[in-house]
């Protein structure tokens, strides 16, 4: 006999294990199902995000800016720190204790909400009844029947065509978080968001990186005037980005990696590294579902085909994540897990998708929601920018640390914000503001007129929406 739920979730990363919580909290009887083993072979849910993805790269960008900081900006302060060093071993040390304790949440959370949590790969069998039955295979095998089914089954990380990753000398994310000592030469394909965030960590620690990016444009997506200032912070920092590159050959030893490419001239040339990491973009995990035994509807990419409710080709069956259309962000995949939630209970979840923030946690961090000027230049719509540099703000002064702007978009007419850019310190943090602002449908002017803190950072994006109607106060 097989166990019964109103709601079966297959895979707990962001997508998941939050759908799971919030169809609980709607009062489903429900299940999830995840395969992620920990080192010992017990779960550890929490999927990408968790065990190679958001929170590990975090700890290592942490652990190697506070080194970067002891090494090369305490001396400012009037604190001497000589002889500094770093223990790579005990740094992963610390970042595996982080994924520890989230995997623990993760467990802890569904407990608390009376999730049935089932370690292992959860695939379809059959449709009956107007319900999918869904078996288990991992350390015990289970059949169970649920009337609906969220499928967030996540990504993985793209290979180059006939270069596996051996996550010895050739990485994916997973292999990048795991270098047990400092490479002399690291090399990056693909400068996106992977490339530069895990390019900083070791570069900081002292590898001499190279990232080789297809694209003539850096950071394509990023308002132009964002990724111009990002670049040049970038190339102070001494991470070598190679732009328009054609990627040849590859060729992994016992001594590293040689890697022939052409430069953006079209000249012949090689790289030699020590490890190589591959960031060219992610795969949807679709394989092991047996998506064909119920006609789950797939597309090309292997993507599963939703709506934009994030219904798939099947009654009751939804999909949520890194696994749909859409960008592949843990807020994202969170967002939709919870708007499914709410849907099989009869409500009106929702996901604006203009609204989505996207961040580089690199220093400067990078963070942006809603279009960029170019973006807006496209579409023809009339617009008007204001910039304010962190240079003339005060908290930024004192935390030593200038670099960058916020920039503001919006309407010519109406003055409602139609994006928000950042570059500089904390972006991370500042564009939340911004994107309530938007949620809000907030003008330039609204923002302007709000009290903020002194000093603060946030001061920066204020005086932006001052810089809109030309009325900065301190620049
Ligand atoms: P996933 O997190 O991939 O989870 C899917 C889960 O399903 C996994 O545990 C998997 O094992 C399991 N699974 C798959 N198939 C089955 C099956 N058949 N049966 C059972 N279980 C299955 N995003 C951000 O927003 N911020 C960041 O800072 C950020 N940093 C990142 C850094 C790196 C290095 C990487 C690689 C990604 C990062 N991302 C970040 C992206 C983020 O990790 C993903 O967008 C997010 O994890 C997607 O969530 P998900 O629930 O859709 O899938
Ligand atoms: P990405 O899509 O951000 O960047 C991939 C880059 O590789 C692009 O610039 C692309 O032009 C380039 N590229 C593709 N093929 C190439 C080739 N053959 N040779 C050279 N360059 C090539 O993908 P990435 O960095 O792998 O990350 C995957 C996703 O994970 C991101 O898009 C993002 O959704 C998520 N992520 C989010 C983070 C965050 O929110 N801070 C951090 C890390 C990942």
């Amino acid at each position: 006999m097989s166990k019964q739920f109103d709601v079966i979730v297959i895979g707990a990363g962001p997508g998941g294990y939050i759908a799971a919580i919030r169809a609980a909290q709607l009062g489903f009887s429900v299940a999830c199902i995840d395969e992620w083993k920990n080192a010992a072979g017990g779960p550890a849910p929490g999927g990408t995000c968790t065990n190679v993805g958001c929170i590990p790269s975090k700890a290592l960008l942490q652990s190697s800016e506070h080194f970067e900081h002891a090494n090369k900006h305490f001396a400012e302060h009037g604190i001497s720190a000589t002889n500094v060093s770093m223990d790579v071993g005990k740094m992963l040390a610390r970042k595996d204790t982080v994924i520890k304790q989230n995997n623990d949440g993760i467990l802890y959370l569904l407990k608390k909400n009376k999730v049935a949590f089932f370690h292992g790969r959860g695939s379809f069998v059959k449709a009956a009844d107007a319900a999918y039955e869904i078996k288990v295979t991992g350390a015990a095998e289970e059949t169970l029947t649920g009337k609906h089914i969220i499928v967030a089954t996540g990504s993985s990380a793209r290979a180059l065509p006939g270069v596996p990753f051996d996550e010895v000398n050739v990485l994916s994310n997973d292999g990048a978080l795991r270098v047990g000592a400092v490479p002399k030469k690291l090399g990056l394909i693909g400068s996106g968001v992977i490339g530069l965030e895990m390019g900083s960590v070791w570069r900081r620690l002292g590898a001499e990186v190279t990232v080789l990016e297809a694209l003539p444009t850096f950071l394509g997506a990023v308002d132009e005037q964002i990724a111009k200032e990002a670049k040049k912070a970038f190339d102070k920092q001494g991470l070598k980005i190679e732009l328009g590159v054609k990627v040849g050959e590859i060729k992994s030893s016992k001594k590293g990696v040689s890697l022939q490419y052409a430069d953006a001239k079209g000249e012949a040339k090689e790289l030699l590294v020590d490890k190589l990491i591959v960031s060219i973009g992610r795969v949807p995990n679709t394989t092991g579902l047996n998506a064909e035994a119920v006609g789950l509807a797939l597309d090309e990419r292997g993507a599963i085909v939703v709506d934009g409710e994030c219904k798939t080709s099947l009654p009751n069956v939804w999909a949520v994540g890194d696994v749909v259309r859409g960008p592949m962000l843990a807020h994202k995949a969170e967002e939709e897990g919870v708007a499914v939630a709410e849907r099989i209970a009869g409500q009106h979840g929702h996901v604006n998708f203009n609204t989505i923030p996207w961040v580089i946690y690199t220093s400067p961090e990078i963070a942006w929601v809603g279009q960029t000027e170019q973006q807006l230049k496209a579409t023809g719509r009339a617009y008007k920018a204001g910039t304010f540099p962190f240079l003339a703000n005060g908290r930024a002064r004192a935390l030593g640390d200038t670099t960058g702007m916020v920039k503001m978009l919006a309407d010519a007419v109406t003055d409602e914000i139609l994006g928000v850019h950042i570059v500089g310190p904390m972006a991370s943090e500042l564009i939340a503001e911004c994107v309530v602002a938007m949620e809000f449908r907030a003008s330039s002017e609204d923002l302007a007129r709000i009290c903020h803190a002194h000093p603060s950072l946030s001061e920066a994006t204020k005086e932006a929406a001052l810089a809109v109607d030309k009325r900065t106060l301190n620049f």
